[in-house]
């Protein structure tokens, strides 16, 4: 293994507030990318799902995170030692363990969708995560300095970096509009390249088309505070020589808080949903206003029946609750009126499809049956929260149908899990596996360590602290679901596109020697589970896969206790390379690994069809069945109402829950010798 040169790799260590917009980016695109606030709000749809390019996407990578800057920076050793023993956890424990009034509640009241088991929910509503808050104290220091990336082969004696003219940081009363021109300059000639990390939401990002850009932005009420705009400048002839700066942008409360205009409220997107006739339907409906009250929500045309309650923690949700007993269209006209002036008003109209319970039966045999019988692990990775969606009865019953493995796509997240030190939110995960608990369902644990969904308190962490945190929350998840959950991601996406190490959090403080210690600890704290290093794009050849072997190779020789290796495979319509998949899948086979397709979906990209995307499911079903050491096939979600990738239709179900192709391609294969 290499150790990656690029300095900008490590790049600047991040200051806070850049953390905290990114976050809120990355919220904004990602329905669950924030656990945390999904967490207590799984429910509500405004948020529009990850963008896809290719196919590691979602894999954005975080802005560099704010290691502590006090650590001294040691260069990470990719070398795995052999034999090591831990030693014991610290006793007082470094942050505190799980306290009985973390313990989840018994949820009353309008929530639940399923009727097999009681739904538990988190006692409270925990903090926000305020880790990052920047201060006055940290305004009046001035202006953070510039961070340069120099890429090894670039020499800044003959090519100086770009810099940016007249950049300072800038105060603004809320309300007033903020102009920030971003002029960048280079002393070899030629006009930098420049990219912005993130927006304030509701803020202009305009090319003023003569080299420059402007950010335009009316803060409001809920901006008062101060928070960091970073702007990335590129070498117009080495992109990546690049220069980073960060500006820092101090709303001031107005003397007279009636100079800030009164924007109306919104409803919150609500997603259609095809639901099933007889089915209890809860709908969470969220009105927002960007001036930061609370609007009040009213519903036209409420269905018979029907019940509207505030949601317990949070006042800008309302539940509705009813059951729709004809089928055909339910329409709900909803309107949001502003706290401060009633006239304010916006409306929004959402139509549900109710369809017959005959019109969701499949013909033939059930996934799970078929792949019972030539002992394979059928799995699917469950939504969050599904039993809080409008439609989250029929999801339950045709997943527990078809499948006999589920993953928990992002209930077991740690941002999600442990927000801040010493507090846990249970309940999305107690939920998914008392679930699959009552529908006869193995539950494959996702994930324990990986360098994105963290809180912020872990990446703020000291490099010196971080090997206990780690095994301290290895050591509680798998304390608490260990006997439930036989199989575990131990280790995410640790490589690399180019099959060296990425240098995540963990690689930065500990080296490569984290995969061992925490598959170490995973064996220590669940000594009957499978343990799995999961990766995407290690499948197919290249420098990735051949990274993945390399890395199991060593992990095998230094003893670690790993036991298989989980492939993500989110694919393309239009793969083709399933030769290099078998022989992959040999070569991990013949470690002495199992091999578990983890993450499985087949995105339909322009110009590719349903029949291709069947093929693919078929092909990659035909080498885990050709091959003696796979033990599971698991699509990454089943309908495209949700997956992470749902604009490219990845899934084998549609969004009205009818089988694709796919489907019955995998029903085919799987009745096949
Ligand atoms: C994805 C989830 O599907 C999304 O809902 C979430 O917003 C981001 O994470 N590799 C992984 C999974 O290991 O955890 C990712 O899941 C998809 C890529």
């Amino acid at each position: 293994m290499i150790i990656r040169t690029l300095a900008s790799s490590y790049g600047r260590v991040g200051a806070q507030g850049l953390f905290r917009e990114s976050l809120l980016a990355l919220c904004l695109i990602s329905l669950a990318a924030c656990g945390s606030s999904e967490s207590v709000v799984p429910a509500v749809e405004d948020q529009p799902t990850m963008p896809a390019e290719g196919s590691n996407v979602g894999q954005i990578d975080e802005p560099t995170e704010g290691a502590n800057t006090a650590d001294s920076i040691e260069t990470p050793t990719s070398d795995i030692t052999t034999s090591r023993v831990l030693s014991p956890l610290p006793n007082p424990p470094l942050t505190a363990a799980p306290a009985d009034d973390s313990e989840p509640i018994r949820a009353l009241g309008p929530l639940s969708t399923v009727s097999e088991f009681f739904l538990v929910r988190n006692p409270t509503r925990i903090l926000e995560d305020t880790y990052g808050t920047l201060t006055d104290a940290d305004f009046d220091a001035g202006p953070l300095p510039a961070v340069i990336s120099t890429p090894a082969h670039v020499d800044p004696t003959t090519n100086s970096a770009p810099y940016f003219d007249n950049l300072t940081d800038v105060e603004v009363f809320a309300g007033e509009e903020l102009h920030v021109r971003f002029r960048p300059l280079d002393a070899d000639g030629g006009i930098p390249g420049l990219f912005p990390a993130a927006i304030p939401a509701g803020a202009r990002y305009d090319d003023n088309f003569d080299g420059t850009r402007s950010l335009i932005w009316r803060p409001l009420q809920p901006h008062i505070g101060i928070r960091e705009f970073t702007i990335t400048a590129t070498d117009p002839v080495e992109p990546f020589y690049r220069t980073e700066r960060t500006i820092r942008i101090k709303v001031k409360p107005p003397a007279d808080p009636s100079d800030i205009i009164n924007l109306p409220p919104v409803v919150n997107q609500i997603r259609e949903h095809t639901l099933r006739v007889n089915d209890p339907v809860v709908v969470y409906i969220k009105v927002d206003d960007p001036n930061g009250t609370i609007p009040s929500l009213e519903i036209l045309n409420q269905p018979a029946g029907a019940t509207l309650v505030p949601h317990y923690a949070f006042p800008r949700i309302s539940i509705l609750r009813f059951v729709p007993r004809v089928t055909g269209a339910v329409s709900l006209n909803l309107l949001a009126r502003d706290a401060d002036d009633p006239t304010l008003t916006s409306s929004r109209v959402v139509t549900f499809e109710v369809l017959d319970e005959a019109d969701f039966i499949r013909p033939g045999a059930r996934l799970r049956e078929l792949a019972a019988a030539r002992d394979l692990l059928i799995g699917y990775a469950s939504l969050l929260g599904f039993y809080e969606r409008p439609d989250g009865a029929v999801y339950a019953d045709i997943a527990a149908e078809e499948f006999n493995f589920v993953s928990t796509e992002n209930s077991l997240k740690w941002d999600l899990l442990n927000p801040l030190p010493g507090q846990y939110q249970w309940a999305q995960a107690d939920n998914l596996v008392q679930h699959a608990k009552a529908r006869r369902q193995a539950v494959h644990g996702h994930t324990l360590i990986w360098h994105r969904q963290l809180p912020g308190w872990i990446k703020r962490s000291a490099f010196a602290d971080r090997e206990t945190h780690m095994r301290e929350f290895i050591d509680r998840i798998l304390t608490r679901y260990g006997k439930d959950v036989p199989v575990w991601d131990v280790v995410n996406e640790a490589l690399e596109e180019d099959g060296t190490f990425r240098h995540s959090i963990w690689f930065e403080a500990m080296g490569a020697n984290f995969i061992d210690t925490a598959f170490r600890q995973a064996r220590l704290s669940a000594p009957e589970a499978t343990l799995l290093y999961n990766d995407y794009d290690i499948s197919f050849a290249g420098p990735k896969a051949d990274g993945m072997v390399a890395l199991m190779q060593s992990l095998k020789d230094a003893g670690t206790p790993v036991d298989g290796v989980g492939f993500q495979m989110h694919l393309d319509a239009d793969f083709d390379r399933f030769a290099e998949v078998a022989e992959t899948f040999q070569q991990v086979a013949n470690l002495d690994l199992d091999i578990y397709i983890s993450e499985l979906d087949v995105s339909i990209r322009a110009g590719q069809n349903e029949a291709q995307q069947a093929r693919v499911y078929e092909q990659v079903l035909s080498l885990c069945l050709n091959q003696p050491r796979c033990k599971a096939y698991q699509i990454w979600g089943f309908t495209d109402m949700y997956s992470w990738r749902r604009e490219y239709n990845p899934l084998i179900f549609d969004r009205r829950y009818q089988p694709k192709p796919a489907y019955r391609a995998l029903q085919r294969r799987l009745a096949e010798n």
